[in-house]
């Protein structure tokens, strides 16, 4: 034994050897094991975020197919783009999305019935004349004209204790021209138009040690449990995890305590618009990808310990398409394209990729 060498290092660098053996085995798993055929393994489902332009390019197809068994439009079902002009609802882009989950056996999520932007222009107007009626009219229209959508993302992003609210909810058009029930009156309306469908919150900032996430967490949970009290008809919560690198602490047992929190309220959950900033990472692919498949698995792992868990979307699949590229103050400042997401431009697997998989299989089984 090399008198530098402890038994425990040996170990050590064995089992660090053996890691990096799997996760590049993993790396080079057979084709058809996708993400989504492992996650249901154990009784989870796996999807991503899309727009109906990059579906009609075959490499991508081909790997939502491979990976997805759920997809959700990125932004062709919001209504922003549906009723651009008023009455005049075009459906088109959205339906090829719904269209396209038909014809290949997958399902559709849809995102986002009540969300305080893409509000068309003429209806911040009618909410601000107080025509109370829009938002069910497009609640129910939009519930019943994708009557295969079968989950929904009813309400998007309505708390925000930064406005000072006591009842720390977001001022938006919605807020003012029908009070708090505003969210109450939109579950309802879907629930009317599709009883069968699972209704979901879906928030973002909740993950890291900070005043502002614990805020939010705080006010989630008074959300959840007002809505539960007064017999609004929600069924799960989604929780966005856009993650960072910026250095922020994540908890895991502070993170499992929230989701605790959650589940007791007889919820279900689901990650909705998972992927990773990595603006704050050097310049290296390999490194950048290390990193972020490590932040991943490490979120991952906590999260889908807790069974009330259900599933994971990606905002995306391959970093081709993240918003990330497109959004201005979310670009990397070095004007690399970000890699946040589980394949690459070219649809190959990367370490996050794995990162998930991996997630997946020691997740426990759910009943
Ligand atoms: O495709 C149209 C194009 O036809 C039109 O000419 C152009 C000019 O308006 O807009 C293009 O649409 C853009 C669309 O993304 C498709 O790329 C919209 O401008 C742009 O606003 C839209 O951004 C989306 C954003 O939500 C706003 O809806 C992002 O893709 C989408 O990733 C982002 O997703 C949100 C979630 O819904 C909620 N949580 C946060 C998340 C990130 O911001």
């Amino acid at each position: 034994m090399h008198p530098f060498v402890t038994r425990r290092q040996v170990l050590l660098g064995g089992g660090l050897a053996l890691l990096g053996a799997q996760r590049a085995a993993l790396a080079l798993e057979s084709d058809d094991s996708g993400l989504a055929r492992i996650a249901r393994t154990n009784g989870l489902f796996y999807g991503a975020a899309v727009n109906s332009a990059p579906l009609t390019a075959s490499d991508f197809s081909k790997a939502v197919i491979r990976d997805a068994d759920v997809i959700v439009p990125e932004w062709e079902m919001k209504w922003g783009a549906i009723e651009k002009v008023r009455g005049d609802r075009q459906y088109g882009t959205s339906q090829r999305i719904v269209h396209f989950a038909k014809a290949h056996g997958l399902s559709v999520r849809g995102h986002a019935l009540v969300w305080h932007r893409n509000i068309p222009a003429w209806a911040v107007e009618a909410l601000n004349n107080k025509e109370y009626a829009v938002m069910q009219r497009h609640v129910r229209s939009m519930v019943a004209n994708f009557g295969a959508v079968r989950d929904w993302d009813v309400v998007n992003e309505a708390i925000e204790p930064t406005h000072d609210r006591s009842d720390n909810l977001r001022r938006s058009p919605f807020l003012t021209a029908l009070g708090p029930d505003y969210i109450g009156e939109a579950f309802r309306s879907a629930r009317a138009e599709s009883p069968g469908a699972r209704l979901v919150y879906n928030d973002f900032g909740f993950e890291y040690e900070i005043d502002t996430h614990r805020a939010r967490r705080r006010a989630l949970i008074r959300l959840l449990e007002r809505l539960k009290t007064t017999s609004v008809p929600i069924d799960a919560v989604g929780l966005q995890a856009h993650l960072v690198t910026r250095g922020l602490k994540f908890d895991p047992a502070a993170y499992a305590a929230f989701l605790k929190e959650i589940a007791d309220l007889d919820l279900k959950i689901i990650i909705t618009e998972l992927d990773i900033q990595d603006t704050d990472l050097p310049a290296s692919i390999g490194e950048r990808d290390r990193i972020l498949a490590d932040e991943t698995g490490r979120y991952l792992d906590a999260v889908l310990a807790q069974p009330a868990v259900i599933g994971v979307v990606t905002w995306g699949l391959s970093d081709r398409h993240t918003w990330l590229n497109s959004d201005p103050k979310a670009k990397r400042p070095d004007g690399l394209p970000s890699r946040p997401l589980p394949l690459d431009d070219r649809m190959e697997r990367k370490p996050m990729w794995s990162a998930i998989a991996n997630a997946f299989r020691n997740a426990p089984e759910r009943s």
